[in-house]
């Protein structure tokens, strides 16, 4: 039996992966002040329905469940957001600055980088309408890739503000309720056939010269982006972002300011994407509350590849999860008669929060040193023919003693102690 596709197993290296990636996600986010929070897996699939816009749609896992509700496994987490804040706002001090892990679902063809279960960080600040907000996020997406070891030669953020095209539109006379469907179109553009993209766009009564002599000369906004680089430049952080016009995101929300991450080569599919949606809460309350927002999500499953092509990534991920597996001590035990005196020991060991780890069974001494050395043990203790003292050694140095057994709790907290401060 094979797992459904677009579904993935996660075996203990896959599995310490993913740890490791969201410990990045959790860390970088904290840095910035993010606090986190999480929603339920299923939502009514009329949230979505109204709110997320067709491709997503097409793409929801739903079905009615016993009490006869229209249901959907989340595809995303803006949705549920919004009904979250527009119910409890009143609890937060605003700005509200929230992260979230967790998975997502959504029912597309399998394809590099898409799968139909992956994780997302999301970042969202609630309650903010000014500029510095929409920086301060991109930041944060900015340094959480850069906390993976990514350089500006691995990646890069292509930022644009939806409010040109929209402008744009509306100046070319186009029906402002169609706005979302020139989105969708622009949205497209690198993936779908020229011709088709013509053809939509005449349909909204564009004339595609037009549209692309828009997209290669934006100087309408080119005040505003220039704006942006400065605040960005501020911090340093300018050399990571491009203004790219035919970034406008699928989802039908959003409302201003929008960005993708991709990678420098342009080989994989969007490592994040977000922007702002002021409107959102407000149309999910149906009026009652009107907050501004914005956010974005990062996957993992391109977040990954990218990982595994980049060395240094790649390098620094593989220490990490190397020294998180590390354990403390290796009990050796050579004489079987001292496995009672052993266990007692490690129990205790334990107790004080070191990572012990012995042989259920009984082995040959050498299998037990290279299982030791395998663990990544830092000391082993051998119980055997020198009891009532036990043989400890430095697994990095070689170094040997004896300690009589009553002082080995001290003389491992010495050890470790020295070795954490060395
Ligand atoms: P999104 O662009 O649909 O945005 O997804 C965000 C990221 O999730 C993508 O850039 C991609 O890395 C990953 N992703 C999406 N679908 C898949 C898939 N089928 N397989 C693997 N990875 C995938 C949103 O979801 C917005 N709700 C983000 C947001 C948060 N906007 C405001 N706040």
């Amino acid at each position: 039996m094979q797992p459904l596709p677009g579904f993935r197993d996660f075996r203990p290296d896959d599995c310490a992966a993913r740890n490791y990636i969201f410990a990045r996600w959790r860390d970088v986010a904290g840095r910035y002040g993010f606090v986190e929070w999480d929603g339920p897996l299923l939502e009514p699939t009329d949230l979505y329905r109204k709110k997320s816009g067709p491709e997503i749609i097409d793409q929801l896992f739903n079905f009615i469940d016993k009490g006869e509700r229209e249901v959907a496994l989340r595809p995303e987490l803006t949705p549920t957001l919004a009904r979250v804040i527009a119910a409890h706002e009143r609890e937060f001090k605003k700005p509200l600055k929230w992260f979230s892990i967790g998975p997502f679902f959504r029912y597309e063809k399998q394809q590099r980088g898409r799968l139909r279960e992956h994780f997302q960080l999301n970042c969202d600040i609630i309650g903010e309408k000014k500029i510095d907000a929409d920086v301060e996020l991109v930041c944060l997406a900015i340094d959480v890739l850069r906390s993976f070891g990514f350089t500006e030669n691995d990646f890069f953020v292509r930022l644009n503000e939806r409010l040109a095209w929209a402008d744009y539109f509306a100046k070319k006379g186009g029906d402002v309720l169609r706005v979302n469907d020139l989105y969708h179109v622009i949205d497209k553009i690198g993936r779908q056939p020229r011709e088709i993209t013509e053809a939509t766009l005449e349909g909204l009564n564009m004339n595609p010269q037009d549209v692309w002599n828009f997209i290669e000369d934006p100087s309408w906004y080119s005040g505003f982006f220039a704006g942006f680089k400065n605040l960005l430049a501020e911090r340093g952080m300018d050399r990571f972002v491009e203004f790219d016009p035919t970034i406008v995101r699928g989802l039908d929300y959003y409302t201003g300011i929008v960005f993708e991450v991709f990678d420098r080569r342009k080989k994989l599919r969007a490592i994040a994407g977000g922007g702002r949606y002021d409107n959102l809460i407000e149309q999910l309350s149906d009026g009652a509350i009107s907050m501004p927002a914005l956010g974005f999500a990062m996957g993992d499953v391109v977040l990954g590849e990218l990982i595994n092509e980049a060395a240094a990534a790649r390098d620094q991920m593989q220490k990490a999860i190397a020294a998180g597996r590390k354990i403390d001590v290796y009990i050796v035990i050579a004489k079987e008669q001292r496995r009672a005196d052993a266990l007692a020991q490690i129990q205790q060991l334990r107790d004080r929060g070191y990572r012990v780890d012995y042989p259920l069974t009984a082995e040959k001494v050498g299998k037990q040193f290279q299982t030791a050395e395998d663990l990544g043990a830092s000391l082993a203790l051998l119980y055997g023919d020198e009891w009532p003292q036990v043989k400890v050694k430095n697994l990095a140095t070689r170094e040997e003693s004896l300690i009589a057994h009553q002082a080995l709790l001290d003389s491992v907290a010495k050890f470790f102690n020295v070795s954490a401060s060395a």
